[in-house]
């Protein structure tokens, strides 16, 4: 910008920008505003949903039984709701979900306790002591090599069905 000192009229170059007034960057910036916000609002929309929740494990998994586990002593798998036996030569599985309201019942030498009503269960699943309505179902199990067993948590199997070891 150049000041005439004769006219004192401010001269501007053909090639100088347009000075902008107040009004119109306020204006321009709003507007710029608002489009990025619209822009932001409809990436949040479309983008994809994630899970909320983690998925569950596998309902079959392989459990090595320890050599140590003396017949009739329970062996619970860390973070499953399953105990398995070991009697003579047959190794069963027992689900540890109460039948009562689905408190995991805390396995014994004697059987099970739940801890929530006090149900009490033999070490084959039947009911001592209520309010549990049935008794733990037994769960599949298969052998799969020496003292390495395959539990499916999903299959229920006739009472006394075990695995020969
Ligand atoms: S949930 Fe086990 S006794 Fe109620």
């Amino acid at each position: 910008m150049k000041n005439d000192p004769d006219t004192g009229e401010t001269g501007r170059s053909r090639l100088e920008p347009e000075p902008m007034a107040r009004r119109d960057f306020l204006g321009l910036t709003a507007w710029w505003s608002a489009a990025a916000a619209l822009l932001f609002g409809f990436l949040g929309a479309i983008r994809l949903p994630k899970a909320a929740v983690l998925p569950s494990p596998s309902k079959r998994f392989p459990v090595a039984l320890p050599a140590s586990l003396a017949p009739g002593q329970p062996y619970v798998p860390a973070g499953r709701s399953v105990a398995i036996y070991k009697e003579g030569n047959g190794v069963y599985a027992v689900s540890r979900i109460c039948t009562h309201l689905g408190c995991i019942v805390n396995a014994t030498e004697s059987g099970f306790d739940c801890p929530c009503h006090g149900s009490k269960f033999a070490k084959d699943g039947t009911v001592l002591k209520g309010p549990a309505p049935k008794p733990l179902p037994w769960l599949e199990i298969k052998s799969v090599g020496p003292n390495q067993f395959l539990v499916d948590e999903g299959k229920t199997v006739p009472p006394g069905t075990t695995v020969t070891v």
